[in-house]
């Protein structure tokens, strides 16, 4: 029996250390990140990949604070695949860290790790993206944005906009299939728009958050669909995919085609301020502070509240330009 595990055991710390784009970072001297004994907290992080503007941006959070709180990382990239993270979170455990906090990239599939994890009294975060256990003493809290309310922001502001219209047809650009946001920003908006019948979703597929992926799918939707009045994009990323794909077609981004995204990162406001986008629901990547401050709570034994909503907006083009300087990503 032991034959049999070892072998997968060593092979899977392997292939985490080659899939693992970061390496653990010293603490901060000084900084007050400690575990029991004065030690600093280990921390092992899996992060999605680094699919759009705001991943990019929250791995910057998460690696920041953990230098500015004295908690030492170790921080593996999943390339967006399950299987890695699985692989990471084994690993973490092997290597007996204090805290595990991970961004699931997909919502199911998580029970038997997540319990090898408690099994081994190793308590676990889960940041940004929920996980569908029944189990709720698999994790000890959740950290992260409310996304169905963010899909009922950019449906609400729809709603509005159709407001004396007598048709308007929206193509949905949803982010990775199976992932917390892509299921929720869809069932929101989707809730959203039931006091307009006028708006109809005719075409709706993944783009998986990429924006190549929101590009690809948009030229097609381009082809199959002669009247596309929306594209309600689940991220900023496939929203500026869609852009180059509507441009290439002849069309203008923001006029002949209106644009709602999620995310509000950088490139994304950039394109509202320039009349491209027509709205984007704020979702906050910079999470690392306040997973820092959990992680050092959970270590000690506090107790925390198994959920803790991220504070968000959401940007019309007018306050886009007037907030773009002063955003921090
Ligand atoms: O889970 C958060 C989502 O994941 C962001 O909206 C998207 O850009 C990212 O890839």
């Amino acid at each position: 029996m032991l034959n049999k595990i070892l072998p997968v055991a060593v092979s899977a710390v392997a292939l985490v250390a080659l899939s693992a784009c970061g390496s653990s970072s010293a603490a901060t001297p000084g900084a007050s990140g400690g575990a029991a004994g004065g030690k600093a907290i280990v921390m092992g992080f899996s992060q999605v990949g680094a699919e759009s503007g705001w991943r990019t941006a929250n791995t910057k959070s998460v690696q920041e604070s953990a230098k500015s709180a004295g908690v030492e990382l170790k921080f593996s990239d999943a390339q967006q695949k399950q299987e890695n993270q699985i692989k990471a979170i084994r690993s973490y455990i092997q290597q007996k860290v204090d805290v595990i906090a991970f961004s699931p990239v997909v919502e199911t599939g998580w029970d038997t790790v997540l319990l090898e994890a408690k099994r081994a009294n190793i308590p676990v975060i889960l940041t940004d993206r929920a996980v569908d256990s029944e189990d709720k003493t698999l994790y000890k809290t959740f950290l992260g944005s409310d996304f169905i309310a963010e899909g009922k922001k950019a449906g609400d502001w729809l709603v509005k906009d159709s407001q004396g219209k007598s048709e308007v047809d929206v193509v949905e650009l949803q982010g990775t299939t199976g992932a917390a946001p892509a299921i929720d920003r869809k069932e929101g908006f989707a809730e959203a728009i039931k006091a307009a019948p006028q708006i109809k979703v005719i075409a709706s597929q993944t783009g998986d958050f990429t924006r190549s992926g929101g590009k690809q799918v948009m030229e097609a939707f381009l082809k199959s669909n002669p009247k596309i009045d929306v594209v309600y994009a689940h991220n900023d990323d496939m929203g500026l995919g869609a852009i180059e794909a509507i441009e290439a077609a002849g069309k203008v981004p923001g006029k002949d085609i209106k644009i709602i995204t999620v995310d509000a990162v950088h490139d994304g406001m950039q394109a509202l301020a320039d009349g491209k986008i027509n709205y984007i629901v704020e979702c906050s990547p910079l999470l690392g502070d306040q997973l820092m401050d959990l992680a050092k709570k959970v270590v000690a034994g506090e107790s925390v509240p198994e959920r803790v909503v991220t504070e968000e907006t959401a940007f019309t083009q007018e306050q886009a330009k007037a907030a773009l300087p002063q955003r921090k990503y």
